[in-house]
């Protein structure tokens, strides 16, 4: 039996002091000592557990006292904390707002589910919470999951879902999937064109069914006002959200809405935006009118997202338009670019100086690397990890995101139990297996892992909760991978203490798929109710 609550992920240390319980009641306030640093998090712990946020500094009695200390802040860095719980109170102290932040979702996890729905009523008169000591610190700092919101739509609301699922993980970036081939989904105001007609293809091959096509409109987009109230909402559970904005490939919606800042005279051009799952061959061409309006979708983007790094995708772009325009084969002859490799080098280059200049940090597919990563760029390893390995010992950032542990997309059961299979078969035991600095990688460099993320590609996943089926507990197994401490690790214990984490998952609404019941270990009580 797990030795510890059914904490995921796991903390770095947790010892039951067999003290006295600590009882919530109706009664129990949440203190800050004034700090208005902690104000968001204080009202979300409120809110949750259905409590009030006390008014003094001085607030006695059945307190949970929220605070940053500074000594902490150097001992675990800002997403650090310490959680203890004795008779008297609960305290939280955070290496900053966001390990309190962190401390709220270990805390949460010591008490039952029914919380989640009814707060500290769950226990009828109050609850009681086993005191413990807990001090805790992330093992990287790019705990990531992408969700593709192009080849199938999901309003604000389901974002939002999303990302309150991510944040009880503990996990801090969100990359927005908003443009592909399949449509465009962010207002740019210089260029209305890429929403209303970037935004919507007229049907969508059938799931199961392919290659017919459905005949369904399909589209949406996110208003720049949409865009900032998600960023805002990320932002209070200590999410950054880095957009993905796909150069020079994966353009065919933004061509369709703007066909002139293509290889128009490339034969046969003519982009649309697409219905089908492929590659395909549109890309910005190399001339000063796309440059100047990729500068400004840019622009706009880089004042909705104050994240550090921009994606840029760079992934999966066909060089053929290119080799058979004159105008870009002109360029290139001008350049000294020898082919296509390098004018796709060349683009990313180009951006990533235009993003260093205001102050930001290119990231990209490995893709990017084919004909040398830009100085400054960072680099998300999805094909295989050796290019994370070259990237790393040249001295790039690196993050994992290897098809073979972290595309959720692929399907966890067998082909016969998913009725058909994608990619391949990802089991909740392989994605925990998977260990994000590479064997082959010299202890010097190691640094240079940021972490990892898991990807929802989400071509056959038209709604939200066939996202959040693939999703989890799948990438619950990775935030453990990305939080905990490689020698806390052990897959039987997550096994058990997962049990928690989904009936946590049902009070919320979240369609996680249940592990193979071979799979399942008894449920552990966890916390006595009182
Ligand atoms: C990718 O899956 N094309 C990054």
């Amino acid at each position: 039996m797990s030795q510890t609550p059914s904490i995921i992920p796991i903390p770095v240390s947790c010892r039951l002091t067999g003290g006295a319980l600590f009882t919530l009641t109706g009664k129990t306030m949440v203190a800050t000592g004034g700090d208005a640093a902690l104000r968001g998090v204080a009202a979300q712990l409120a809110k949750l557990l259905g409590v009030a946020v006390a008014k003094s500094a001085t607030a006695g009695g059945n307190v949970i006292g929220l605070r940053v200390d500074p000594a902490l802040t150097k001992k675990l860095g800002a997403e650090g904390y310490a959680l203890t719980v004795t008779a008297n109170g609960v305290v939280i102290r955070g290496g900053g707002a966001a390990g309190v932040f962190y401390g709220m979702q270990t805390l949460r996890q010591l008490l039952p589910p029914d919380i989640e729905r009814f707060g500290w009523r769950a226990g009828g008169g109050g609850l009681t919470v086993a005191a413990v000591e807990i001090e805790d610190q992330p093992r990287f700092s790019w705990r990531g999951s992408l969700l593709d919101v192009s080849r199938h739509f999901s309003p604000v609301a389901e974002v939002k879902k999303y990302l309150d699922t991510l944040a009880l993980h503990k996990l801090n970036v969100f990359q927005w999937h908003l443009v592909d081939d399949q449509g465009w989904r962010i207002e740019i105001k210089k260029y209305p064109k890429l929403t209303s007609v970037g935004a919507w293809r007229d049907s969508t091959v059938r799931v199961g069914d392919e290659p017919n096509l459905d005949g369904v409109p399909h589209g949406g987009f996110y208003t720049q006002d949409e865009i900032r109230d998600v960023v805002a909402y990320a932002a209070e559970r200590f999410i950054t959200v880095v957009p993905e904005i796909e150069v020079p490939g994966h353009s065919s919606a933004a061509l369709a809405a703007y066909p002139q800042y293509g290889n128009t005279d490339a034969p046969g051009y003519a982009p649309k935006v697409q219905s089908r799952w492929a590659i395909f061959p549109e890309t910005y061409a190399p001339k000063p009118e796309t440059l100047a309006f990729l500068d400004d979708i840019f622009t706009e983007v880089l004042a909705l997202f104050p994240s550090k790094f921009i994606h840029i995708g760079g992934d999966e772009a066909m060089k053929e338009q290119w080799e058979a325009s004159p105008t870009a084969r002109a360029f290139m002859k001008a350049n000294n670019l020898k082919d296509g490799h390098e004018l796709q080098s060349w683009f990313i280059r180009r951006t990533e100086n235009f993003l260093a200049k205001h102050g930001r940090r290119l990231i990209g597919w490995d893709e990017i690397q084919e004909g040398g990563l830009a100085p400054g760029a960072a680099m998300m390893a999805w094909r295989d990890v050796k290019w994370a390995i070259e990237a790393a010992r040249l001295g790039h950032d690196v993050v994992m995101a290897p098809t073979s542990h972290t595309y959720f997309d692929y399907t966890e059961g067998t082909a016969e139990e998913e009725g058909g299979a994608i990619g391949y078969q990802t089991t909740l035991e392989k994605v925990y297996s998977f260990e994000p600095i590479p064997i082959e990688l010299e202890a010097a460099h190691h640094g240079r892992v940021l972490g990892a993320q898991g990807q929802l590609w989400r071509e056959r996943m038209p709604s939200l909760p066939v996202v959040e089926r693939r999703a989890f507990p799948r990438l619950s197994a990775l935030a453990e991978v990305v939080w905990s401490p490689a020698e806390r690790k052990n897959f039987a214990d997550f096994r058990e203490r997962l049990n928690g984490l989904l009936a946590r998952l049902d009070r919320l609404g979240v369609n996680y798929r249940r592990p193979r019941a071979d799979a399942v270990a008894a449920p552990i009580p966890m916390v006595p109710h009182a």
